[in-house]
């Protein structure tokens, strides 16, 4: 048995997989952001350690057996979060998250100090990552900067609470932009721009590669006769391709998660930093990959379903198939965004409503511009170099039909949606438990069987690329005047 821990934003999940990966059980546990401040975003990581072991409780209680029997765990995180480490091992204050963007001063002028981050770092210096984050927190809070003694990503800190080390795996890694991607290990001429050393950081293992096992006091908890080994694991896009056998060049996903992503898999390190593309390590060793992100996919369509007081899986079946692109446009701006404006301080909008504008027209917009925002991405990428003939669909939004749709005739490739099941990033990070504890990758990053292929919409698709170059002209037009 194994046992993938993902750590989202909105809730951490188990998966419990036998030898075959069949799925023997599997469970969750909610989890709120903090936003104190306008563009802040935090989470304290005592709540995610509570939230993990209520689903390791959950699946005690369920599969009582097959938990006992779990030989090694693979974790998966949302990445990014600055997790401030004191000498006691204790967190000096909440999680700094992946979506927060205080720090956009900082990134201007870590870029201006450091042109490596731009070349060893192989991405632009985005208040998303997290050694801008350290330096806001240098500028802002110098008493806590001077206690750190390491600095961890959400999905390290429950694997120091699992094995009571302190470890990483290089794809999760990569997104501290303290790392030199290349030669996957930490860069002392990027910690020093922000005033850090190595010894403040966790050791790095591939997300293959065993990197603890679990400690006495919980394997008499879950009943494990013999400590199970904890995998690198990976940061959760690298282990949502893990989960659908994205590891050959070429092969990617699209994520319509709390974010949005393009993922695209490479041969290797093969930066766009005049895009914003992301440019990390993959899971496994001698691999790389490409990303573009959004900062509101599903979080768009959530704003919107509490704004108008709905549910967003009721919003979007009201909205029926979609015939022709909306009259209506929405910029899915609402927290800033990363690829490709690389920009923190743009805002969302609607354009183009009419008296007669409803919940449908809203629907439909949000929608389309979280889809427009991703042929951004998908742009971002091919002009960095990557090929894709096709993309799988993970995150929560890809169980809409409609969405799917046009998404791929927005996208114009072929969008597959797997067969049932979840082939998620807590599927990655249970594969990922599965190859540390064989000590071999061969056989089990297979890509799932395909229930659905959306191909794009023949019909729509000369309208849909008239509707994206005007929704396109809207961001530097708004940008002009200040929005
Ligand atoms: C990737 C990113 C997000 C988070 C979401 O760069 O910031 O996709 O990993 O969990």
């Amino acid at each position: 048995m194994f046992l993938g821990l993902d750590f989202g934003t909105s809730s951490v999940k188990g998966l419990l997989i036998d030898e075959n990966q069949s799925v023997i059980g599997a469970a969750s546990a909610a989890l709120t952001v903090d936003r104190p401040h306008l563009s802040w975003s935090e989470q304290a990581p005592d709540d995610w350690w509570a939230a993990s072991l209520d689903v390791l409780d959950d699946l005690a209680a369920h599969h009582p057996s097959e938990m006992a029997a779990v030989k090694a765990i693979g974790l998966s995180g949302q990445m990014h979060g600055a997790t401030l480490l004191g000498a006691d091992d204790r967190p000096l204050r909440p999680c700094i998250l992946w979506n927060d963007t205080r720090s956009a001063t900082q990134c201007g002028e870590l870029e201006a100090r450091e042109p490596q981050f731009l070349t060893l770092g192989g991405n632009r210096v985005m208040p998303g990552f997290t050694a801008p984050k350290l330096q806001w927190v240098r500028e802002n809070e110098p008493g806590i900067f001077e206690q750190i003694s390491k600095v961890l990503l959400p999905k390290d800190y429950i694997r120091l609470k699992l094995t009571g080390d302190h470890v990483s795996d290089m794809s999760d890694s990569a997104g501290t932009l303290w790392l030199d991607v290349a030669k996957r290990e930490w860069s002392a001429p990027l910690l020093a721009a922000t005033g850090l050393d190595r010894n403040q950081m966790p050791r790095l293992v591939e997300g293959s590669e065993a990197s603890g096992e679990v400690r006495t006091d919980l394997c008499q908890r879950y009943g494990w006769a013999k400590s199970p080994v904890v995998a690198g694991g990976a940061g959760d896009n690298a282990a949502s391709a893990c989960g659908i056998g994205a590891l050959p060049s070429g092969a990617g996903f699209v994520s319509l998660g709390t974010s949005g992503v393009v993922f695209v898999a490479t041969e290797r390190f093969q930066p766009n930093t005049k895009s914003a593309v992301h440019a990390f390590c993959h899971a496994v060793p001698n691999t790389w990959h490409q990303m573009g992100v959004i900062l509101s996919a599903a979080d768009s369509l959530n704003w919107l379903a509490r704004l108008l007081g709905a549910e967003p899986t009721e919003m979007v079946k009201a909205l029926g198939a979609i015939k022709s692109p909306s009259q209506v446009a929405f910029l899915p701006y609402l927290g800033g965004e990363r690829t490709p404006h690389n920009d923190a301080e743009i805002r969302g909008s609607f354009a183009g409503l009419s008296h007669t504008a409803g919940q449908i027209d809203l629907t439909q917009a949000v929608l389309e511009g979280v889809a427009f925002a991703l042929r951004d991405c998908l742009g971002a990428l091919t002009s960095a170099g990557s090929t894709v003939a096709g993309l799988t669909a993970v995150g929560g939004g890809s169980r809409s039909d409609v969405w799917l749709q046009a998404l791929a005739t927005i996208l114009k490739v072929p969008i597959f949606r797997p067969s049932e099941g979840d082939f998620g990033a807590s599927l990655g990070a249970a594969r990922l438990a599965m190859a540390a504890e064989s000590g071999s990758t061969n056989g089990i990053f297979s890509a799932p069987p395909t229930s659905r292929t959306f191909e794009p919409e023949v019909t729509q698709v000369a309208a849909y690329d008239e509707a994206y170059h005007r929704w396109r002209a809207l961001y530097p037009a708004l940008k002009q005047v200040g929005y």
